[in-house]
């Protein structure tokens, strides 16, 4: 009996003893979730980060990525990343109300960015900043902004003129901007989350979304939509966030190590945005499955007309001060 004791204890002894390594050595892990396919600009950019960050840490962190919803939708992640239950996202900017932080869907000014690198210019500049120090009395960190290029429109209808949008159901991801720029066009848009929307427009639930070429290749949208506008009236842009608390709480030499992982895969991601689009588009096109259309010069102009209402609106949404650090950065006149 004594002995039988005995060799228990020392088999726990020695078992206890394997176990303290192993524990010492398990890694950091980084969840991070989003809700796009991988082979997307944002699906490329979190893998990067992924293989970057494994690397620099000499893999003493570990970094999970949840594409395409697999962990949590839309609002659900934004909740999940302030309980802590992940630690990293990149959602698009439009999503970021529920955080209490509105000023970001000024980015989401109807054709507020001229092109890609007007974008990139005025994010780099003292606005990009300013908003990520909105970030931080909510317990966020923002750490990279990263692109997605420009949105087109899609309905069973061609939508060329701005009469065209005249009752119809739009899905939006959340901003109030655009649900404004839709309402100015006479439709009706709705919030809803990404995941849901292939089956909202399939089944009639919404007539139409908009969003960028990459994302309705990649979750078929142009499948069930018979006319796509190449229209580029909005920007999509994410902010890759972390928890505060989990990011401040690292070692030192392990967030500089990350900090560089992301430096590297937002440059990576921005490089590639452009190009992953027009590819995107291309296979659209190729698809035949939905009919392209491009707008007249005098047809955006009537569009632009119709919306234009939206920058007065915005300021008693985002208020004053982001409004005018981007018509600062983008140099252009409002009151
Ligand atoms: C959307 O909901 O339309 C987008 O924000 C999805 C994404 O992350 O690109």
């Amino acid at each position: 009996m004594k002995k039988t004791c005995f060799l228990l204890a020392t088999g726990l002894i020695a078992l206890a003893m394997t176990a303290i390594p192993a524990a010492a050595q398990a890694p950091i892990v980084i969840k991070f979730s989003h809700v796009v396919a991988n082979d997307t600009p944002k699906g490329k950019g979190a893998l990067k980060f992924k293989e970057l960050a494994e690397k620099y840490t000499s893999g003493r962190v570990r970094i999970e990525v949840y594409p395409n919803s697999s962990l949590y939708k839309d609002k659900e992640e934004i909740e999940a990343l302030q309980l802590g239950s992940v630690q990293m996202l990149a959602p698009s900017t439009a999503k970021f109300a529920p955080l209490g932080v509105k000023e970001f869907e000024a980015l989401d000014l109807p054709w507020l960015f001229k092109d890609d690198a007007t974008y990139a210019a005025a994010m780099k500049g003292p606005v990009g900043k300013w908003l990520f120090k909105k970030l931080e009395a909510k317990g966020l960190t923002g750490l990279a902004y990263w692109d997605n290029g420009f949105h087109m429109v899609s309905a069973n209808r061609p939508l060329l003129n701005a009469a065209d949008f005249q009752g119809l159901k739009v899905r939006i991801s959340g901003s109030k901007i655009a649900d404004q720029y839709f309402r100015l066009l006479g439709s009706i848009p709705q919030i809803m989350a990404f995941s849901e929307v292939y089956q909202a427009l399939q089944t009639g639930v919404v007539d139409s979304c908009e969003n960028t070429p990459s994302n309705y290749l990649t979750q078929k949208f142009h499948e069930v939509q018979r006319h796509i506008t190449v229209s580029n009236h909005a920007h999509l842009q994410y902010a890759v966030i972390v928890n505060s608390k989990f990011w401040n709480g690292l070692p030192a030499d392990i967030r500089t190590q990350l900090d560089k992982a992301m430096e590297e895969a937002t440059e990576y991601t921005n490089s590639i945005a452009r190009k992953e689009n027009e590819d995107a588009l291309e296979e659209i096109k190729k698809s035949g499955k939905t009919t392209l259309h491009y707008l007249t010069d005098q047809q955006r102009a009537e569009w632009q007309k119709a919306m234009a209402p939206t920058y007065k609106w915005a300021k008693g949404r985002v208020g004053q001060e982001v409004l005018d650090l981007l018509y600062k950065e983008l140099n252009i006149q409002m009151n």
